[in-house]
């Protein structure tokens, strides 16, 4: 077997579950996210959609280990959150995070260097190493801009750079906050496809939060609405079972369009009526 060769074969490592069980998580005295008990599948894409300020970032932070792990972590997090059965306790290298801006990117550094950073961490050097990084960044098929920095490229290629260093950690959750919000409408719809393609080599579990109903239903085994804060849960759940690729002009697509729409239309109105008070 090839370096490469070995390099996918591990990286086609199967998904963790991801299991909210009652749930809420306060910060301060303010309850933001109250009751949530949602079961994500190994290998499941799930898409959360909701009213701007209702939880959804909260949500993947809890999933990430970011909140009330630890005396210096924001939030106090009650109930539990189980990743491969396996309580939360902090962020961990499996657990991988694409965020809305790519000010996550060491500017400093070149894109190779960026996705060098996690695997040097955990040891990977010399040979294997290089092999690793090659076969991220063609994934996500910067190879020709391997050598550039951040700030020499555009929105979408930074996107793609926060996705392989994500990748080159080999996680078996990837939580992508909003990852494609700030791209054109273009660059979105082919990074939708990049993004699906790369879940379905690499078969880990996806939670991505995102205000575009459309793109929900395009990659979403499901679409879990929330409702309105504080104390904030889970309003629906939408199976989506169109086959992929799909297109959000058929009918079914249309039709699943409209009901997440007049869902969150709901709570956003919700949320604009609470603030009038
Ligand atoms: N570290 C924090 N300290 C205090 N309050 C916080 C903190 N993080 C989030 N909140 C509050 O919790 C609520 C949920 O925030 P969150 O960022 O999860 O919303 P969201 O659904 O991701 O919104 P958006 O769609 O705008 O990104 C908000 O009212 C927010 O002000
Ligand atoms: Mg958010």
């Amino acid at each position: 077997m090839s370096a490469l060769q070995a390099v996918s074969a591990s990286s086609g490592a199967a998904g963790h579950s991801i299991e909210f069980r009652n749930v809420s998580i306060r910060f301060n005295s303010f309850d933001a996210v109250s009751g949530v008990s949602l079961r994500i599948q190994p290998g499941e894409f799930v898409c959360l959609i909701g009213p701007s300020g209702c939880g959804k970032s909260t949500l993947l932070s809890a999933a990430a280990g970011f909140l009330g792990t630890r005396g210096d972590a924001p939030g106090a997090v009650e109930g539990e959150v189980l990743v491969n059965g396996e309580r939360v306790r902090g962020p961990d290298i499996s657990r991988g995070v694409v965020f809305q801006s790519s000010e996550a990117l060491f500017p400093w550094r070149t894109v190779r260097e960026n996705v060098a950073f996690g695997p040097r961490i955990r040891g990977v050097r010399g040979g294997e190493l290089r092999d690793l990084i090659d076969y991220y960044i063609a994934l996500v098929g910067l190879d020709h801009a391997a050598d550039r920095f951040p700030s020499q490229l555009s929105g979408g290629m930074r996107q793609r750079v926060q996705l392989a260093r994500v990748l080159a950690n080999q996680p078996r959750v990837i939580l992508m906050d909003e990852p494609l919000g700030a791209l054109d409408a273009q660059t979105r719809s082919v990074m939708q496809r990049e993004i699906e393609r790369l879940w379905q080599e690499t078969q880990c579990t996806m939670v991505f939060v995102t205000h575009d109903l459309d793109e929900a239903i395009k990659l979403g085994d499901r679409v879990v609405t929330m409702t309105a804060g504080p104390g904030a849960g889970i309003k629906s759940i939408y199976d989506i079972k169109l086959e992929r690729p799909r297109d959000e002009t058929t009918p079914a697509a249309i039709e699943l369009h409209r009901a997440l729409r007049d869902d969150v239309a709901e709570e956003v109105l919700k949320t604009l009526r609470s603030q009038r008070r």
